[in-house]
């Protein structure tokens, strides 16, 4: 196996099992955030992610191959660069890629002849290859694809999934000419069993931004579905229970509260933004994205209907909410419907907390900075007994359904966590 050295630049749920995924496979990997904290618990061999743990830390650097660092000169010391930075929506739900451009322009005065950029984060087509490229040329005075390679790459990163492994999910790889794609398919042969070669930049881009609309606009069928089946006294979970059981043609998505996380609510509106340039219209993922926003006004009018049956008003009620994760078994809480339903629940004068196992405490936010601060309570039949209603938003496997179903007064369901648990009738409201 060929020696190589490589800077990983953002250290967050994608670039920090990647980095850990080629320290394994024998590269020497320099991670780079311009987060301090990050980098010093990293080199105290500690994670700051649950699913990672600190063993898988603490052993490349005792094996001294991994080691971060806020320091871009050190750009200097590798052959290949792979970028894994954030790429959120600004407040106009416009693409905001500068924190693209802004570690472009960091490691660009330090970018040695030869050496291979990836860009990996989620974004539109041409970003790479215009961009990215532009900043980086400006900044080195060195030309892509002749001085230095430039590629692609989409994370296919799934957090919390037992079985998404980073060196066997395959990946895809799009060069700027065909010797930055021998390149790149090169460098992630070291960590990545199965590589899929496309011909451009553009369309590894353009790959990723199919697979998140795919999984969006599919949520948002099966959201409309509940709420139509529901009218119907149909369960809409039983439903597609049923429906999977066919052999080909049909692939299960389920409904829940909104939709969460860094990419699906994301992604596809960096490609309509970009449609726009070409006079294009991306109208499954408006359709997609107003069916999905509207979720958490119907989980509301569910918990409203909830309570009404006991005599009560959301005004003055006391609301649980249970899960703040955008999903099950993780501890990620950006984006997350959660925080839609309790500023909508608080908004109309309920009296809301959450209870997280994996989020003690909400991190500070852009977006909600009022929770910032606020504590998960305790899980114990005193204090979840004390609430009018539960609103189950998200599914940890690590809660105990059946003692939620014992201490709990009222319980709406965003997730089916309760079926198959014994529950009192008109306990549980499916929402
Ligand atoms: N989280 C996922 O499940 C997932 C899956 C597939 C793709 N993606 C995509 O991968 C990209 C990264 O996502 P993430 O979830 O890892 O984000 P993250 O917020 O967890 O991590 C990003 C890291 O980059 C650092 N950073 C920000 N600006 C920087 C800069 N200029 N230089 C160096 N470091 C910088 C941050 O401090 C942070 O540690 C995004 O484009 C996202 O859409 C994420």
């Amino acid at each position: 196996m060929q020696e190589q050295k490589i800077a990983v630049v953002g250290l967050g749920y994608v670039g920090l099992p990647l980095s850990l995924q080629f320290a394994r496979s024998g590269a020497t990997v320099l991670g780079m955030d311009i987060d301090p904290g990050k980098v010093d618990a990293l080199n105290a061999g500690q994670s700051y992610i649950r699913h990672i743990s600190a063993e898988s830390i603490a052993a490349v650097i005792a094996q001294k191959s991994f080691e971060a660092t806020v320091d871009f000169s050190r750009i200097k010391e590798v052959t290949a660069i792979i970028i894994c930075v954030p790429t959120p929506l600004n407040k106009n739900r416009e693409p905001d890629i500068s924190y693209i451009t802004e570690t472009g322009k960091a490691l660009a005065p330090f970018l040695q002849k030869g050496t291979l950029v990836v860009l990996e984060s989620t974004t539109y087509p041409g970003t790479t290859d215009e961009d990215l490229r532009s900043v980086i040329e400006q900044g080195s005075n060195l030309k892509a694809g002749v001085d230095f390679h430039l590629a692609f790459s989409p994370e296919r990163e799934d957090p919390g999934n037992p079985s998404s492994i980073v060196s066997t999910i395959p990946k895809v790889v799009g060069g700027l000419t065909p010797l930055c794609l021998e390149k790149a398919v090169r460098l992630y042969s070291i960590a990545i069993k199965t590589l899929v070669p496309v011909s451009s930049c553009r369309v590894a881009e353009a790959t990723k931004l199919l697979e998140n609309t795919f999984r969006s606009v599919n949520i948002a069928m099966v959201n409309e579905l509940k709420v139509v089946y529901s009218a119907m006294g149909i369960d809409i979970w039983e439903v597609i229970n049923a429906a999977k059981t066919k052999p080909v043609g049909f692939m299960a998505f389920y409904p829940g509260p909104g939709l969460g996380g860094h990419c699906i609510p994301i992604d596809p509106f960096y490609l309509t933004w970009k449609a726009r340039e070409y006079g294009q219209h991306t109208r499954f993922i408006e359709l997609a994205g107003e069916i999905n926003t509207a979720m958490p006004d119907y989980v509301v009018h569910r918990v409203a209907d909830a309570l009404n049956e006991q005599g009560k008003a959301i005004k003055g009620s006391k609301i649980l909410i249970l899960g703040l994760a955008y999903k099950p078994n993780v501890d990620d809480e950006r984006e997350s419907p959660s925080y839609v339903l309790m500023e909508s629940l608080d908004h109309r004068g309920a009296e809301v907390a959450y209870h997280d196992p994996y989020v003690p405490v909400v991190r500070p936010t852009r977006e909600h900075p009022q929770w910032t601060g606020t504590r998960s309570v305790a899980w114990n039949q005193q204090t979840v007994g004390s609430y009018d209603l539960v609103l189950l938003a998200t599914n940890h496997a690590s809660v105990n359904y059946q003692e939620l179903a014992d201490w709990a007064r009222c319980i709406v369901d965003t997730r089916n966590a309760m079926n198959g648990i014994k529950t009192k009738p008109g306990q549980v409201w499916k929402a």
